[in-house]
């Protein structure tokens, strides 16, 4: 037996025991003749003392360990003179009698304790050291907890797991698929799922009505904070249900995975906000609701006064933020500057201060009285004490720009404290989303989704502005500003479903080419059918209290889509290329 306790195990109870651990050196330091020694696994460290009159030889061992070596040791659990409260093995150490050295290493690149002194690249790279460290630990342990809950509470209502292909036909969803060759069909390419969303619905149409399968997930899109190349889904998909049925399930899961996994109750029922309000009060539709600050339209308020910026805009909205009159100018000036970053876009920012003695100062001094700043104030709920930012723009256009001010206010002022959860479903979104460039519509959601029952005149007629009045049966989950997961009501009806290609401007044939088996399989009894996925990376990340998803993926891919570990994306021999039939063009010098 290599051990008889892990070394997160020993507590105070145990002292007198003789015990066997076996572990890693996370380091070692000699106090007068004493050898301290902390001895770590995934459980925990434990203190390890050579004393000063033990024999000879094992003090000369227990001075020639390095760090990361791993050892055995056994010894007696004594109680520590003076105690560590921040260890959960802080009240003892372990008195030791024999070490045996199981396994040398070399110096590790970067210190392997709570607070590494190895900067990001040097981490990925050897991410198997790494995830020696607590936090990273800690995080994969989390995972591992929401997913078993998971797991339990899905068996719990009758869903069965059931897995889906890989090598698939490329169906477009929204971001570039990753495409593999193949040998056998030389010239074809599989392509990896963006989801398993067609194969769900098959399984739906196969009479599986309640599916599940925590998945992997791969689109070819640029990477942030909480997006990765594969990731992971929490797919689902029921029959026979209706919008109602599929919210209440999962936020059934939602709530069980909060109380199991981070003893945190969630409102019974969750809040519901529908698209249209998300955007016009939160500029976004994944809104954070820990705190106020809402947009407030004051189009009607600013225009006709002879300020040319805002009177020739569709809209003029602004949020308040409390207690910032107090910015200085150049605090002000920072701030314009920031929203006229290109992820920002806005061409200027107009101020409107406060003051805690009553007076208001403005950059638009000049065109408006105080009575009608007074007019703005009140229509944005505005104090003494605030500063009111105002943007303009195309309304969405603005709103989204606001909505992303309103978070940045939030972050400047600590309102977004991760340890608190406010998650909401979003519902009622728009089917379809005009783009002026392409002069088309494209699904908001996906192809499959299908339009509100109460809305199908207007699905039907072609009208544009008919269309885009069309609401989808689709739902988000949202959670503290952040996407977690989305899903709809499907089309179960062929002719719908062609009405869908035909709005998309997919034609017959490319409809038929690309979707031909589920268009197909529809005319064979398809039931009712709805479902959701969740992205579990970011499901973990912010039950962890991030919002980064890389330090919850045991092995992710850095910003420019490598894994520097295993030296990833890399060329492939000649003799590959000649078995795939494939040639590889000269590569353009950036
Ligand atoms: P959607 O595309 O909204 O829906 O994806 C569902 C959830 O997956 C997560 N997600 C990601 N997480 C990490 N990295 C990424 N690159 C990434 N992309 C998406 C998000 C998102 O909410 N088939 C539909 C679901 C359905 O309709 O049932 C789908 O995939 O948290």
């Amino acid at each position: 037996m290599y051990r008889t306790h892990t070394c997160g195990q020993l507590r105070i109870e145990n002292v007198g025991q003789s015990v066997t651990l076996a572990g890693w050196v996370q380091k070692s330091r000699k106090l007068g003749g004493m050898t301290f020694i902390d001895l770590r696994d995934r459980y925990g460290i434990t203190q390890l003392v050579v004393e000063a009159d033990a024999e000879a030889s094992l003090i000369e061992t227990a001075t020639s360990l390095g760090r990361e070596y791993v050892i055995q040791v056994t010894g007696e659990v004594i109680e520590r003179e003076s105690k560590n409260s921040k260890m959960a093995t802080g009240d003892i150490e372990i008195k030791v009698s024999k070490i045996v050295i199981l396994n040398k290493s070399v110096t590790p690149p970067f210190t392997i304790e709570d607070e590494s002194d190895g900067g990001e690249d040097i981490r990925a790279k050897y991410r198997y050291l790494d995830l020696r460290r607590g936090p990273l630990q800690r995080a994969l342990a989390l995972r591992h907890r929401l997913a078993q809950e998971i797991r339990t509470y899905l068996d719990g209502q009758g869903f069965m797991e059931i897995e889906t292909p890989y090598l698939i036909k490329s169906t477009p969803e929204g971001a570039r698929d990753f495409v593999v060759p193949s040998r056998m069909n030389p010239g074809q390419f599989y392509a990896l799922p963006q989801s398993p969303q067609t194969f769900k619905q098959l399984l739906m149409v196969a009479g599986y009505d309640r599916y599940f399968q925590i998945v992997k997930c791969f689109r070819d899109e640029d990477l942030r904070a909480d997006r990765q190349p594969e990731f992971t889904q929490i797919d689902c998909e029921m029959s026979f249900v209706e919008q109602e049925d599929v919210l209440n399930t999962f936020e059934g899961m939602m709530r069980q995975m909060f109380r199991n996994a981070v003893g945190v109750e969630i409102p019974d029922p969750l809040p519901r906000m529908r698209w249209y309000d998300a955007m016009d009060n939160y500029g976004s539709d994944k809104p954070d609701i820990r705190f106020g600050m809402t947009i407030h339209e004051i189009t009607d308020k600013v225009q006709g006064f002879g300020f040319s910026v805002f009177d020739s805009v569709e809209y003029v909205g602004a949020i308040a933020v409390p207690g910032a009159a107090s910015y200085t100018r150049k605090q002000i000036d920072e701030l314009t500057e920031w929203v006229k970053r290109p992820q920002v876009g806005a061409k200027g920012l107009v101020y409107i201060k406060l003051n805690e003695d009553g007076t208001i100062k403005s950059s638009i001094d000049k065109f408006y009285t105080q009575e009608q700043l007074q007019a703005v104030a009140e229509a944005v709920e505005a104090k003494a004490g605030d500063l009111i930012l105002a943007l303009c723009g195309p309304k969405r256009k603005a709103q989204t720009m606001l909505g992303v001010l309103r978070i940045e206010m939030g972050n400047r002022l600590g309102l977004r404290d991760p340890k608190v959860f406010a998650p909401l479903w979003i519902v009622d979104f728009p089917l379809f989303e005009w783009d002026d460039e392409t002069q088309r519509f494209y699904a908001m959601h996906h192809p499959f989704t299908a339009p509100k029952p109460e809305h199908l005149e207007w699905y039907y007629s072609d009208r544009k502005e008919d269309l885009e009045r069309v609401c989808a049966n689709a739902y988000d989950f949202v959670l503290n500003g952040t996407e977690l997961g989305g899903g709809s009501i499907r089309i179960h009806e062929a002719a719908m479903q062609e009405r869908m290609f035909e709005i998309l401007g997919i034609s017959k044939e490319d409809a038929e080419y690309k979707f031909g088996f589920i268009i197909n399989a529809f005319k064979y009894g398809a039931p009712p059918h709805g479902g959701l996925a969740f992205g579990f990376d970011r499901v973990c990340a912010l039950f962890g209290g991030q919002e980064t998803i890389r330090d919850f993926i045991a092995f992710p891919k850095n910003n420019q889509g490598r894994d520097v570990m295993i030296d990833s994306p890399s060329e492939i021999d000649q003799i590959q290329l000649d078995e795939l039939n494939l040639d590889i063009r000269p590569i353009p010098q950036k």
